[in-house]
């Protein structure tokens, strides 16, 4: 299983936008550095940030647990479980927005954006 990831801070700097369904290409021709945008490898049996934690990335969470939001990706391809939720409101997982500390890659694809606890409706939740 591989995912392509891309930093919310990149979305941030350069106006783009979580519902762009040409974001990921858009990244891709951007020049940007690996540890805002780029593939890694993901071991099912690992949580999604474990294996980015694994493969030299340092993505934010806190708890570890489902309960503070800090390590929140916007899944905008493919598909993350969720077995623990005690911080995301339906509208947010609704929303393709998945907690990477306890989400496991149930798709062999997957694209991601990471960091989005700068989003506005997920900052409001953070503990
Ligand atoms: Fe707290 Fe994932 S690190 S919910």
């Amino acid at each position: 299983v591989s995912v392509e990831y891309l930093d919310y801070d990149v979305l941030d700097d350069q106006g783009w936008t979580l519902d762009d369904g040409s974001l990921f290409g858009k990244a891709a021709d951007a020049g940007l550095d690996a540890t805002d945008y780029g593939t890694f490898s993901v071991t099912p049996e690992r949580t999604l940030l474990e294996s980015a934690e694994a493969t030299g990335h340092e993505w934010p969470y806190s708890c570890r647990g489902g309960a503070c939001a800090n390590c929140a990706v916007a899944v905008c391809r493919g598909e993350l479980s969720q077995p623990v939720n005690h911080i995301l409101p339906a509208d947010a997982i609704d929303r393709g927005i998945r907690l990477s500390c306890v989400g496991k890659p149930i798709t062999d694809d997957l694209a991601v954006v990471y960091n989005v606890k700068h989003l506005p409706s997920i900052a409001d939740l953070r503990l």
